[in-house]
């Protein structure tokens, strides 16, 4: 599990806090099949987020688990701590978890679906996507700049 990479007093202080929640194998980015996800790695990812997210006001908390209820626990968590919205990348568990497609549906802050690739263009157990059918929107297929593009839609909210 990690969590960061913003000072809980730092984020607080931008007036919209957005969580970025990211699942299995996330972690790996940077060294995990670039043909697919590209050669930035999840920090990488995260200063992005931290210094755009300055330019709109909003704070990035920033986390990555393997866990999948993790995920669900994070979701709740967004919602009490008074989030704007979250970025989710379920990994693998966004075409299998039903209990994440119910923990979206559970809560009011808006979640936006992200993943680096196009799932629609890769293996047909990729198409389905529990976390998409619950989602507010999604954005997907541009690598990490998916993750900026979805906080430009989250900041618009
Ligand atoms: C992914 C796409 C998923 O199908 C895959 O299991 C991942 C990464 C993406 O960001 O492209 O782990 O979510």
């Amino acid at each position: 599990m990690r969590e960061g990479p913003q000072a809980k007093e730092w984020r607080k202080m931008a007036s919209k806090l957005v969580y970025v929640l990211n699942g299995p194998n996330l972690n790996l980015l940077g060294k995990r099949e670039p043909g697919i996800y590209g050669s930035q790695t999840l920090d990488d990812i995260a200063a992005m987020l931290v210094e755009r997210g300055g330019e709109l006001d909003c704070g990035i908390e920033m986390r990555q688990s393997n866990h999948e209820g993790h995920l669900v626990d994070w979701l709740h968590e967004a919602q009490a701590d008074g989030a704007h919205a979250v970025l989710l990348n379920a990994g693998a568990y966004t075409h299998t978890s039903v209990a994440l497609h119910d923990a979206i549906r559970a809560i009011e802050t808006p979640v936006i679906e992200v993943h680096l690739s196009n799932p629609h263009t890769r293996e047909e157990f990729r198409h389905k996507s529990w976390v998409g059918m619950a989602a507010k929107g999604t954005i997907a297929g541009f690598g990490a700049k998916s993750y900026l593009l979805a906080l430009e839609a989250a900041a618009s909210l």
